[in-house]
């Protein structure tokens, strides 16, 4: 299958996983890629774990020259200064080339909405970091600086039922049908190594978004080998 531009598997942790966790999640993952390196041309790997862990995390891609990038799961709207709680795109930057905003979880828990989101937007393209802007369905707005989006409906999280890759495609060409500015729409919802397969054969999808099945390093290593295999195989 032949791809212009790369595959984005972004992991998302969520309030998951003590330090120690983390850090056994990365030997675990060393010791795979040890055992077995995957060429990874076209493939862009992003995780995202919690904020606590990502200096020891960022130390440990390098020791174990693994090809991971770094994403924050949220931003502050904020600069910097009184606001308790924030971590700032500033503080963010030497640590993130990505940060997820407006994810379901933090519109629903947060009451984040769109005046916010886009503060946000705004405060991580300032810092150089690139937002993955996340929308729940085909109807909803982009801010005009975000070349990134993921659809991510909200019934396909954490529940098992992913979203069939057909339609995920139709939702993301109509994404970008609306918004001539995304160049890279990615789909997220209980995404597996076992379903992967066929959101890489839709050539309207530019990556996936795994939340539950990155939270294993045999589980996400897998998911990551099934795409860089469909990526290579000629159609
Ligand atoms: P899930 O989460 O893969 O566990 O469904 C995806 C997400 O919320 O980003």
């Amino acid at each position: 299958m032949v791809r212009t531009t790369p595959f984005f598997i972004i992991g998302n942790w969520k309030s998951n996983k003590t330090v120690e966790s983390a850090v056994q999640w990365f030997q675990d993952m060393q010791t795979l890629w040890r055992k077995e390196p995957l060429d990874m041309t076209g493939v862009t790997v992003i995780l995202c774990p919690s904020l606590l862990h990502l200096t020891t995390l960022t130390s440990l891609v390098k020791l174990f020259k693994l090809p991971l990038q770094f994403g924050a799961q949220d931003i502050s709207a904020n600069l910097s200064g009184a606001y308790t709680g924030d971590v700032s795109a500033e503080m963010l930057a030497p640590l993130v080339e990505y940060t997820l905003v407006g994810h379901s979880e933090r519109r629903k828990y947060h009451a984040e909405n769109e005046t916010e989101l886009q503060k946000k937007v705004d405060q991580a393209a300032k810092a150089g970091i690139e937002p993955v802007y996340c929308v729940q369905d085909a109807k909803m707005t982009i801010p005009d600086n975000c070349k990134i989006a993921a659809y991510e409906p909200v019934w396909a999280i954490g529940t098992g039922k992913a979203e069939t890759a057909e339609n995920a495609g139709q939702v993301a060409g109509q994404l970008k049908a609306r918004h001539p500015q995304i160049t890279t729409i990615i789909y997220g919802g209980s995404v597996t190594h076992e379903n992967v397969v066929s959101y890489v054969q839709t050539t309207s999808l530019d990556g996936v978004l795994p939340g539950g099945a990155s939270l294993e390093a045999q589980k996400f290593y897998e998911l990551i080998r099934q795409v860089a295999q469909t990526i290579r195989t000629p159609t």
